[in-house]
Order: structure tokens, then sequence, then C-alpha cells
């Protein structure tokens, strides 16, 4: 038997008195697609930093493909397969496109960053920025300065960033927050088309992407998970409808 994924064993993150996470366990498959759901504060990003190394749990731990990695620094964690979208403000504005996936390459590999040798002067590295920026539909901008681009381009270039380590666990916290409808049917077909062969956890708070998208839906509140099941299950649940959707 293949390990999962991702393993989370009753993890908990208390801040101060609030219990953002409360005893979640949960696992995700190898090449499934999962998506989080659930209102806001319900602890999804909270839950998704504890996965991913940006905060240590209180308690409980996280194996990822069956190694225990709850102690590793979050380094570590992109290191054996972790990856997640960079927030926009870890972009350097002022540099092209192309540099900065250049820049995050030299980041990610062993490679040592020479202060003053010219970002061009990698063209093996440049080659393989082009094929991200090929792949998120940014291939024409390369050379454009990060401050050109609008707010759902740039939405796109943290997709090209995440995929830059060659995560084989996908990490997209509400990569469509913010896009305008087109942005958004554009981002969610991007992930669609991503390699099965990504495991992909994603928090949406688009039902229509977040169905689109799920092989398996998880829904949280306060913290706990509340239900996980197929999107059609979710959707026809009375409870998810209660807090999820806000019908009374
Ligand atoms: N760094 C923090 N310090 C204190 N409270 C936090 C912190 N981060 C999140 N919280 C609280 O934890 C709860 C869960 O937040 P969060 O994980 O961001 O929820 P979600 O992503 O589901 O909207 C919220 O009540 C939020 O205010
Ligand atoms: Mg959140």
């Amino acid at each position: 038997m293949t390990p999962p994924a991702i393993e989370v064993g009753a993890l908990t993150k208390e801040f101060g008195g609030l219990r953002a996470v409360d005893g979640i366990s949960l696992s995700v498959a190898t090449g499934e697609r999962r998506v989080l759901i659930g209102p806001n504060g319900a602890g999804k990003t909270t839950l998704f930093h504890c996965i991913t190394g940006t905060l240590s749990p209180s308690a409980g731990r996280v194996a990822l493909f069956g190694r225990d990695v709850t102690a590793l620094a979050e380094s570590r964690r992109t290191a054996l397969g972790m990856g997640r979208t960079f927030q926009i403000s870890n972009v350097f504005a002022n540099l092209s496109l192309a540099e900065n996936l250049v820049l995050a390459l030299i980041g990610t590999g062993r490679r040592k960053w020479i202060m003053h040798r010219p970002v061009g002067a990698y063209p093996d590295l440049r080659r393989r920025a082009l094929e991200g920026l090929e792949h998120v539909g940014l291939r024409q901008r390369a050379d454009e300065s990060v401050k050109h681009l609008s707010y759902g381009e740039r939405r796109q270039l943290e997709l090209a960033l995440a995929l830059n380590s060659n995560p084989k666990v996908l990490f997209l916290d509400e990569p469509c927050a913010g896009l305008s409808p087109g942005e958004r049917q554009r981002i969610s077909k991007m992930i669609g088309a991503l390699p099965r062969d990504i495991t992909l956890v994603m928090i949406e708070h688009d039902m229509d992407v977040a169905l689109g998208l799920a092989d398996r839906v998880t829904v949280l509140h306060r913290g706990r998970i509340i239900l996980e099941g197929s999107p059609a299950e979710v959707q026809a649940n009375p409870e998810v409808r209660d807090v999820y959707f806000g019908h009374v």
C-alpha cells in the first residue's frame, strides 16, 4: 500500500484562547484533488499553514508520503515536494516575469546566486522560466516588469512560481480570490489542466470552481471537519447548506 500524499493527525492550532484548528485528521491520496471549503474564519488557512510548515501546530502531526514532517522547517518540506502559492509580496515588482522565475529557480535549486551576475546569465534557467510562463499563459509577457501585470495576471504568475519547484503536492489558498469572472475561469481551467500526478489541495470559496475541480471536498466549520465527501454529496448535504451558504 502506498502511503497517502498528505496525512494529518489530530492537528490543533491555538492562538491565545482561540482554537483555530481543533483536532483535525485528514488524509489526501496521491494524485487526488481535494478542495477545502467552509465559512470565513473556519480555520482553512491556518490548517494549510500548519501542513506546509509556515506555522507550527499546538498539537498533532503531519506526514508527507508517509514521512513525518511535523518538526521540519518549511524549506525542508518544500524540498521534499510541498509547493504552495507565494504571496505576491514575495515578487520583485521591478523585475520582469522571467527574472522573477529565474530567481525563484536559483532559490529552490542547489545553485549559488552570484550577486554581480545578471539574471540573464543563466540561459538554462531562463528556458525553464519561459516554459513555466507558457504553462500559465504568460509567455508573451516574459520580459515585462511585474508591476505592469493586472491583479489576475499576478495570480497566474503566483501559480507559475508555485509550479517552479516541481511540487508533488500543491497547496493553493483561494487562487481565484478577487478575480473577475473571466480571470476566474481562466485560472480554474489552468488548475484543472495541471498534470494528474500532482496532488492538489486547494481552498476555494467559489462553489462552482470548488465542485468542478474536486475529487473530494472537506468542509470545515469552527476548526473542525463537519463533512467529507464527493462534490455531489457535499452539495446535497443540508448541514453544509446551512453553515456554508447561510440558509436557515
Ligand atoms: N496569526 C493569528 N493570530 C491570531 N488569530 C488568528 C491568526 N490567524 C488566524 N487567526 C484566527 O483563527 C481563525 C481561523 O482563521 P483562518 O485560518 O484564517 O480561517 P479561514 O482561512 O477559514 O478563513 C479566525 O478566527 C482567525 O481570526
Ligand atoms: Mg483563509
